[in-house]
Formats: structure tokens, sequence, C-alpha cells
């Protein structure tokens, strides 16, 4: 079976909603590629202007994140429903930066994925380990127990139609990238889980991405990898050259 590849950026807090009209004029023609899923998770004030400037494109927008309640007494926060009546497809849940920052937990994570797909959002699920987890050998648990804790309950009919981004910690915005085989080993096992937990059908269906300084020169050999699926890209995201990552 085979998966449609996914290329998204994630713009994290870049980009005036004026920059954003102005970048995804010039990236349009660089992206317009309908073998690949192109997505970019734009900061929510350029939700709005992200929508207008990609209309009649293939490019989808998606948010970085989202509350678990439909609406209230959440000062600073995004409901789901405010998302998906703006035009938004995707969304990131759990990115490393939030887990640390904002203090998102797995039993939060897991909130927020099902409330996504109650709304007909796709998340694209963030795991990864620390490089201190990483040279102590327990990357493989570690990201085990993420998937775990964040998707129990979670629906197999859901999970075939989700994204799972492994970004190790060590690798975002360092520039030190995982070899395509680290990469590869960490995107099998995510996989593998998927399949103990649900289905080797379930497990054949999810798309798994790559993210941590994935740029032009590296993204091919990484996304060849048989558990790879294409990549959530940072830094990289806010050039041109984005265009070259999802055509390569
Ligand atoms: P960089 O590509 O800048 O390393 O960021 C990766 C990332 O965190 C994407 O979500």
């Amino acid at each position: 079976m085979s998966r449609k590849r996914i290329v998204a950026g994630n713009w994290k807090m870049n980009m005036t909603p004026a920059e954003t009209t102005a970048f995804i004029a010039k990236l349009r023609p660089l992206v317009d590629n309908t073998e690949v899923d192109v997505v970019l998770c734009v900061p929510a004030i350029d939700i709005i202007p992200a929508m207008t400037a990609t209309r009649g494109t293939n490019i989808e927008i998606g948010a970085q994140n989202m509350h678990f309640e439909e609406n209230g007494a959440y000062t600073g926060e995004i409901a789901p429903g405010m998302l998906t009546d703006a035009g938004v497809k995707y969304v990131i849940l759990g990115h490393s930066e939030r887990r640390e920052y904002n203090h998102e937990t797995d039993e939060v994570l897991n909130k927020k994925v099902k409330k996504a797909f109650e709304h007909g959002l796709t998340p694209i699920l963030c795991c990864g380990e620390t490089l201190e987890q990483r040279n102590k050998g327990i990357t493989l648990d570690f990201i085990r127990m993420q998937i775990k804790s964040d998707l129990a309950g979670v629906p197999a009919s859901d999970v075939e139609e989700m994204v799972i981004a492994y970004e190790p910690i060590w690798a975002i915005g360092t520039g030190e990238t995982a070899t395509s085989a680290q990469a590869e080993e960490v995107c099998k096992a995510i996989r593998e889980c998927i399949a103990e937990i649900y289905s080797e059908g379930t497990a054949e269906r999810v798309r798994i991405q790559y993210g941590g300084s994935v740029n032009a020169a590296n993204a091919k050999e990484l996304f060849s990898q048989p558990d790879i699926d294409g990549g959530l890209v940072g830094g990289a995201s806010l050039k041109p050259d984005f265009g070259k990552i999802v055509n390569c």
C-alpha cells in the first residue's frame, strides 16, 4: 500500500500577517505539486491571510496548537471550531516546544487528539526524545510510551487518518539532523507500535514524518526511507527552499 507523502512547514512564531501574504505569493508556484500533500502550519493570527493567499492552490493550512475544550474562559487559547470555521485542515499537537515551554502533558495531548478528530481536523502528533534519553538508550521505549499515552482510546479509523511526526529534540533547530538510519529506526518502531496497539492495516496507513533540521540538501535521503512519509520542517519552511523540499 502506498501512502501519500506529506510535507508540512511549521513556521513556529515567525511571519506577520503581511509577511504571510507576501511569502505565500512567492511560494505558490514552487510547491505546485499534487503528488505530495503540502501544509503550512502558521501562527493563529496568520491563518486568515494564509487561507486567502492559498485559495485555489494545493496548499492546506494547519494550526500549531488548539485547546481541548469547545470554548470558554481560556484566555489566549484557540478553540477547534475556530480553526475549522477558518478552513484549517491540520493541527500540530504536542510539539516538543509546547511540551517544554507550555507544560503540555500526554494526558492533555490525548484530550486534544480526540477533540481534533471530533471536529474533523487532522492532528500532526509530535513525539521525540532528548539527547539524554538517546544517550541512555531509552529512545524507543520513551517514544512508545508517548504514542500509547497520546492515542489512548483513539479508534483505529482515526489513527489511520492522522500524521505522526518523529522529531528528536536534539535535532530541532540545531542543524544536527538525525541520520536517515536513525530516523528510519524510530519511524519504523512507531509503525510497529501502531501495529501492536491496532493492526498491521492501521500501521500501513498512518503517515509518519521526520522533523529536525530538514533542509533541501538532506530531505531526499530522509524521505526515501521506507517508514518516512515526508517531513515536518521548521526553519527551512520560512524560505523558498521549502519548494525544493516539497519536490524532492
Ligand atoms: P527545524 O527544521 O528548524 O529544526 O525545526 C523542526 C521542527 O521543530 C518542526 O516542527
